[in-house]
């Protein structure tokens, strides 16, 4: 069973990228007070991210983006890459991580370290992964789109359920060292997220700089970064023939996939698992 997957903590993990001592490495990962991790569930703006806010902090220079692969960049915190690379890695150091809030590295809770979370229509969400699922050998087949939203539904898939994922990262002690925002505002009005950014970070942009990093942000030039595009990667592991990696970067692409059924049912388990909690629901 799972022969693709490590289970922690009761999260599939896929292997390719994660090991027992990769976990064991975040969860005793010393937090420097400058760090700056992004929080996501898969699928929902980890690689945009990647790219963004190393072009905040360089103050709109493409130099990383252009030189230093995503993974490397702003590596996985989890993954087995980061206890590979950090040495590297300049202060404020950057990280993604798809870790539920009470898995975060022990000293983290006790740091200043800055975290941006982004969630996304989890119906777009689990659209975006069932692609994923078959573009990447290193994850098991998704089979029909029907028994992958089940699986998705029940929380049988990477790092579990969404809602999960949502509900722990809200109503924290974090204060004002936590910024949360969504996918479907950053493509609807990507400067103006910029913005938000940069101010969280202390880093403002000037208006050139800021116009230079929302044109290099956009879908069509990450998708022709081979630093972002995953394109470096050998397509027995990942086949973009089967899939893009930067598939559509669209919001709604659900509507072509759901049946009436499925979306109703999807909405209902969805809506039910959030109901009563602090997070709030922005999308139909
Ligand atoms: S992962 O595997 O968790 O790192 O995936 P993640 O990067 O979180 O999500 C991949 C989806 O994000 C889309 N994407 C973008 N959309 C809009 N603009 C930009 N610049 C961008 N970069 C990545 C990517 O296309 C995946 O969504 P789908 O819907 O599959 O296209």
């Amino acid at each position: 069973e799972h022969s693709n997957y490590l289970v922690y903590h009761g999260l599939l993990l896929p292997r390719a990228v994660h090991s027992q001592d990769s976990l064991q490495y975040a969860e005793n990962f010393q937090v420097q007070d400058e760090d700056i991790f992004v929080v996501t569930y898969p699928k929902s703006g980890t690689t945009w991210m990647q790219e963004i806010i190393p072009l905040i902090l360089s103050g709109g220079d493409l130099t990383p983006v252009h030189t230093i692969p995503n993974w490397d960049r702003v590596p996985w915190l989890e993954e087995t890459r980061t206890s590979l690379v950090i040495d590297k890695m300049r202060c404020p150091r950057v990280f993604v991580t798809h870790l539920p809030y009470h898995l975060m590295p022990r000293s983290f809770f006790s740091s200043k370290a800055k975290v941006i979370y982004v969630t996304r229509n989890p119906k777009d969400v689990a659209v975006s992964s069932f692609y994923f699922h078959k573009m990447a050998s290193f994850l098991d087949d998704p089979g029909l789109f029907d028994k992958f939203l089940n699986k998705f539904l029940s929380g049988q898939v990477l790092f579990g359920k969404w809602t999960d994922h949502v509900k722990c990262w809200r109503n924290l002690d974090l204060g004002d060292r936590i910024l949360y925002i969504t996918y479907e505002e950053m493509l609807q009005d990507l400067k103006g997220a910029l913005v938000r950014f940069s101010r969280f970070l202390n880093r403002e942009l000037t208006l050139e700089a800021l116009e230079k990093v929302a044109e290099h942000c956009s879908f069509n030039n990450m998708k022709n970064n081979t630093m972002s595009n995953y394109s470096l990667v050998p397509e027995d592991i990942m086949d973009s023939s089967k899939s893009p990696f930067l598939r559509r970067g669209v919001s709604g692409d659900w509507k072509n996939h759901f049946s009436p059924e499925q979306e109703a049912k999807f909405s209902a388990v969805i809506k039910e698992e959030v109901k009563g909690t602090s997070f709030k629901f922005p999308w139909d």
